[in-house]
């Protein structure tokens, strides 16, 4: 490939992110040449190229922290040109060049082949998001979680994350109820599986260290003041999956809960290894397949992606963004 357009963050004075030339010399090292179909916009890529938080480890850095497509040249015994393939995680688009461009190169350890069955469109409609998610039900349900023990709370429902856990969540049989500031999306969050759509404002948080137990069972997209009010309104033995801070970094709370209650705050990092990472994606092409992902997926053209990182950042979107790259293999 001679020259080609990828969106690229740079910092000087400030952090900036636009589309530019480059070329292949300037990729970063690693065994598998992708070449891309589809990236998506997660919360974390619009922060990175907004520069509102200081996610890009290292300047410049080609954006997007996940991407489909084939393999296009490997020099890993794990990958053969053709193959298609989901990159995601550890420093892709963050502090190794990442998936807004028609070629993306990285280390075999990030790139996983896609299970049998799934298209490219499908596995970037899933993601860091969705596989996050996968990892987060995964997790619950080894501390207990069962669909007749109560309620599991997806908060931040009208997200890549919060989507796909309702869309598994439900399919296993888990009463979800799904909290929003978006109840214009109540038809899309039923769609997905929710068993309740409420007010994200109207949930009950208290104030007291035990209040009222309400979720055997929490996701938890938002951290901050949101992750104190769950940590005081589980059920005994409840368990929080603990996975983003859309609404804020730092949360209040008391021992009672766990010493009194035995609630469980696991936590939910997508870095994994290799057998982990082929694991959940086994798993999301069979027993843990998304039913809804068609619903899920807002598909925009490479162009519009400055355009939608700011929708992102702004939390006008639902569901995955999906971006475009370009046309998928014959
Ligand atoms: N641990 C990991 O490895 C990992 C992996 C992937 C993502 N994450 C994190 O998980 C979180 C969700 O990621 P995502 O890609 O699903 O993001 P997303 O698609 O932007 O969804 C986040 C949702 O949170 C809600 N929200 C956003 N800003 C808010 C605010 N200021 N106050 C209250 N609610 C707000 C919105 O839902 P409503 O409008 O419906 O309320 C929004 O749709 C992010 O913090 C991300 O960094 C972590």
């Amino acid at each position: 490939m001679d020259k080609f357009k990828a969106y690229l963050v740079t910092k000087q004075d400030r952090v900036c992110a636009a589309f530019t030339e480059m070329d292949e010399s300037q990729l970063d090292d690693g065994e598998v040449d992708v070449r891309v179909e589809y990236a998506s916009i997660n919360y974390k890529d619009a922060l990175a190229a907004i520069g509102r938080m200081p996610v890009i480890r290292r300047f410049p850095c080609i954006g997007g922290i996940d991407a489909t497509g084939t393999v296009r040249a490997s020099r890993s015994p794990l990958f053969k040109p053709g193959d298609p393939v989901i990159v995601h995680s550890h420093g892709f688009g963050v502090s190794h060049h990442g998936g807004y461009s028609p070629l993306a190169r990285a280390p075999d350890g990030w790139v996983n082949r896609l299970p049998a069955g799934m298209s490219t469109l499908e596995a970037i409609t899933i993601g860091v998001a969705g596989y996050t998610a996968a990892l987060a039900v995964e997790l619950m349900e080894l501390n207990g979680l069962a669909p007749d023990k109560g309620k599991v709370l997806v908060n931040g429902a009208s997200g890549g994350v919060a989507s796909v856990a309702i869309d598994l969540l439900s399919q296993r049989g888990f009463h979800v109820v799904a909290a929003t500031r978006k109840l214009a999306e109540r038809d899309y969050l039923m769609g997905l599986g929710a068993a309740e759509v409420v007010d994200a404002a109207s949930l009950p948080v208290g104030t007291r260290p035990l209040e009222s137990a309400v979720w055997q069972g929490a996701v938890d997209s938002l951290g901050g003041e949101a992750l104190a009010g769950l940590t005081r309104t589980m059920q005994r033995d409840g368990v929080i999956a603990s996975i983003g801070n859309a609404l804020g970094v730092e949360f209040t709370t008391t021992v009672m809960p766990f010493i009194l209650r035995g609630v469980r705050l696991v936590g939910v990092n997508s870095d994994n290894d290799r057998a982990l990472r082929d694991h959940l994606w086994q798993r999301l092409g069979s027993d843990l397949r998304p039913r809804y992902l068609a619903n899920i997926a807002q598909v925009h053209p490479f162009e519009e992606l400055p355009k939608m990182i700011d929708a992102v950042a702004g939390g006008q979107i639902k569901g995955r963004t999906v971006i475009r790259v370009q046309a998928p293999a014959a």
